[in-house]
């Protein structure tokens, strides 16, 4: 299993369906050392079957004070791209950093994130959703955000957190990237937001998997004032991780995203890649919030993810328990 001739069906969906690459058109495939070569392997290939140009950029892994960061010369690269994916596994540069982002303002990219991923996401669970229906369903939900402007968060394990949101940040990530300017990921499903800055008040408990610290066997808390995290506790290596990463990275302490997953396909496998897509999830992150339409520029941007969450906008449900309720608040919208 996950041989390059079981990543064909995946690369193939990639390419030909959700990127709909065109004849001639120039890819850039950035990878790093723990990028399996079999992905890009059967990435490249399926590019060249369409009658595009590839090139594979491979940067240095990143530690967490530059995590975000690509190389220079990638960045050039970037300019003279159609598109890119991202396959890094140590950092999530390629969809994190700022070239990449007034690239894909200024329309002249398009891009499909796979950064920070191992080889199961890609041949499994979330990979095998109906795609054409997770977009419209994503269509959906933005269309109900983008009207919102107050939303609230809260779970089981403890958390309750508010934050004001506006319809212009509203970012939906289905799967496809198939015009100027879009920017999804695989595998995908979730329509996010960042919070207005200093806006984020209460408290947050996290007890799924977290971007580059893993899940904790006790949750992780948080005290969240103005915008901020203000308070931490959390034991075990995970919450040890977790303090080093506040008390070390500039800006990481700032609420950056709250997003809702919405395919039905994932699993809950621990990995917050596959988990933060999945229906129902809610997905918190820390730090950089760039990719998001705001001015908070951090070497890192920490997903973490929420089980069996209750979200509403303007006191209208739109998950609850972990159940996405797309109708009811539909119907509480119009
Ligand atoms: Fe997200």
């Amino acid at each position: 299993m996950n041989e390059l001739a079981d990543l064909i069906p995946t690369a193939r969906r990639v390419v030909d369906e959700l990127l709909a690459l065109q004849p001639e058109e120039r890819v850039a495939l950035i990878t790093d050392a723990g990028t399996p070569p079999q992905l890009t392997g059967a990435l490249a290939g399926c590019v060249s079957a369409a009658g595009g140009e590839y090139v594979v950029l491979e940067m240095p892994t990143r530690g967490l004070l530059r995590n975000n960061e690509l190389p220079a010369m990638i960045e050039r690269a970037l300019e003279e791209a159609d598109c890119l994916l991202g396959l890094t596994r140590t950092s999530g540069a390629p969809t994190y950093a700022a070239t990449t982002k007034r690239l894909l303002d200024a329309g002249s990219l398009r891009a499909i994130s796979m950064v920070m991923r191992p080889l199961e996401i890609f041949t499994g669970g979330g990979a095998l959703a109906d795609y054409a229906e997770l977009r419209a369903e994503g269509e959906r939900l933005g269309d109900i955000w983008r009207r919102g402007r107050t939303m609230r968060i809260t779970t089981p394990a403890g958390t309750d957190l508010v934050a004001e949101v506006s319809g212009e940040d509203v970012v939906i990530e289905c799967g496809y990237a198939d015009r100027p300017g879009m920017e999804a990921a695989f595998s995908d499903g979730e329509v996010s937001s960042r919070p207005h800055e200093g806006t984020a008040r209460g408290t947050l408990v996290v007890d799924g998997p977290v971007a580059h610290v893993g899940t904790a066997a006790e949750p992780l808390r948080f005290t969240v004032e103005n915008g901020v995290v203000t308070g931490f506790e959390g034991g075990g290596p995970q919450g040890r991780a977790m303090r080093h990463i506040l008390d070390t990275v500039p800006h990481v302490t700032n609420i950056a995203e709250f997003g809702i997953g919405l395919n039905g396909a994932c699993r809950r496998n621990g990995l917050f890649e596959e988990e933060k897509k999945a229906r129902g999830n809610v997905h918190v992150a820390l730090g950089d919030n760039i990719f998001y339409g705001g001015t908070v520029a951090s070497p890192m941007h920490i997903d973490m993810v929420l089980y069996n969450p209750t979200v509403e906008l303007d006191g209208i449900t739109l998950v609850r328990d972990g159940v996405v309720e797309l109708e009811p608040a539909e119907a509480a919208r119009a």
